[in-house]
């Protein structure tokens, strides 16, 4: 009996048919439901027992044996069929694609962008290598101003002159040297500074600055477009604006939106007061006009500075900065329903 299932192996291994209709002879004659293998499992009951082991190994051999040429051959015949057309069998499923997703903070500039240029503001841009000109003196910093110490800076070491912009205002400066008003733009971008890593600073960031220089512009304009933004962008349409101190704007404000205090992480990241800042403004200092070579006696200007971080934070809830920067994917998957 085994001599005679060892046989069968050898045939079925043998057969070399390459055609349909004597591969599903082959399939019923070994596989089907009145096959050969259907007959010999059903005798393996009265094999006797010393036998019982051999015969099932041989057994199981043959049907791996015919299940392994029937998918071969069929593999053949229909890769054959396929290369009769260009494309193959068009209705078999396609590759699945993996979607890639945005990065939180690009999206969020995305949103900022769109929200500002709904009111006339154009996008525009400059190096993170900057001078000290840009970053700091045109902005009324001039070397030695005590203020210089709000923004710890890396400087390049064989030259003290060039440095990594601290903050996108250095884009204002850029800009009002290279364009005349009526001037609307907003300029988002990375901005370094010299801080300690910690959930809540980095020492890479990203700020959006905006600017706005016109004649008989005012404070009132500055809340109004500030008001709208916040509306847009959180859906809160109560701010704040605390008077406070940049070298760059007289009078400066720093701006607080009313988040409330509904739930614990609202009591978390507003500290318990409902209210949280969210960057700072003011109306441009004559000086820096002057030095961008725009006359303060014929136009004045707004200008405010938000970190894109902070905003992205409150938006997604996300409570540690550094997750920004990981690049850990199952953290930025989340955002692929966001556009
Ligand atoms: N550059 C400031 C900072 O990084 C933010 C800022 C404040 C920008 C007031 C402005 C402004 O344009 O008017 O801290």
């Amino acid at each position: 009996m085994i001599d005679k299932i060892k046989q069968h192996i050898e045939e079925a291994q043998a057969f070399n048919e390459k055609n349909k209709e004597a591969l599903e002879q082959f399939r019923i004659k070994y596989l089907g439901s009145k096959g050969l293998l259907k007959e010999l499992f059903a005798e393996f009951k009265n094999v006797p027992n010393e036998q019982k082991k051999e015969f099932g190994q041989v057994i199981n051999t043959l049907k791996s044996v015919a299940e392994e040429k029937v998918k071969t051959i069929q593999e053949e015949l229909e890769n054959k069929e396929e290369a009769k057309g260009i494309y193959g069998d068009l209705s078999r499923p396609g590759e699945p694609i993996v979607l890639g997703s945005r990065h939180p903070i690009a999206l969020v500039k995305n949103q900022i962008i769109d929200i500002f240029s709904t009111i006339g503001f154009n996008v525009s841009e400059g190096p993170e290598i900057e001078d000290d000109w840009h970053n700091f003196t045109a902005l009324n910093l001039p070397e030695y101003h005590p203020a210089r110490d709000m923004q710890d800076t890396f400087f390049i070491q064989t030259n003290p002159d060039i440095l990594l912009r601290t903050h996108t205002s250095s884009v204002q400066v850029r800009y009002m040297e290279n364009n005349k008003p009526p001037i609307r733009t907003i300029s988002p971008g990375r901005v370094f500074r010299n801080e300690a890593v910690s959930a809540r600073s980095h020492c890479i960031f990203h700020q959006v600055e905006g600017l706005y220089i016109d004649k008989d512009v005012s404070f009132a304009d500055l809340k109004q477009t500030l008001l709208y933004f916040t509306k847009e962008m959180f859906g809160k349409s109560k701010i704040r604006l605390r008077p406070s101190y940049f070298p760059f704007t007289e009078p400066s404000a720093e701006i607080d939106i009313y988040w409330g205090l509904k739930t614990e992480t609202d009591y978390k990241i507003t500290k318990g007061t409902g209210w949280l800042e969210i960057g700072g403004c003011g109306m441009v200092d004559p000086n820096v006009l002057k030095n961008c070579g725009i006359n303060p006696d014929e136009f004045s200007g707004f200008a405010f500075g938000m970190g894109i971080e902070r905003i992205a934070m409150l938006l997604h809830q996300i409570g540690d900065i550094r997750m920004f920067f990981e690049n850990d994917v199952r953290f930025l998957e989340q955002f692929k329903s966001s556009i």
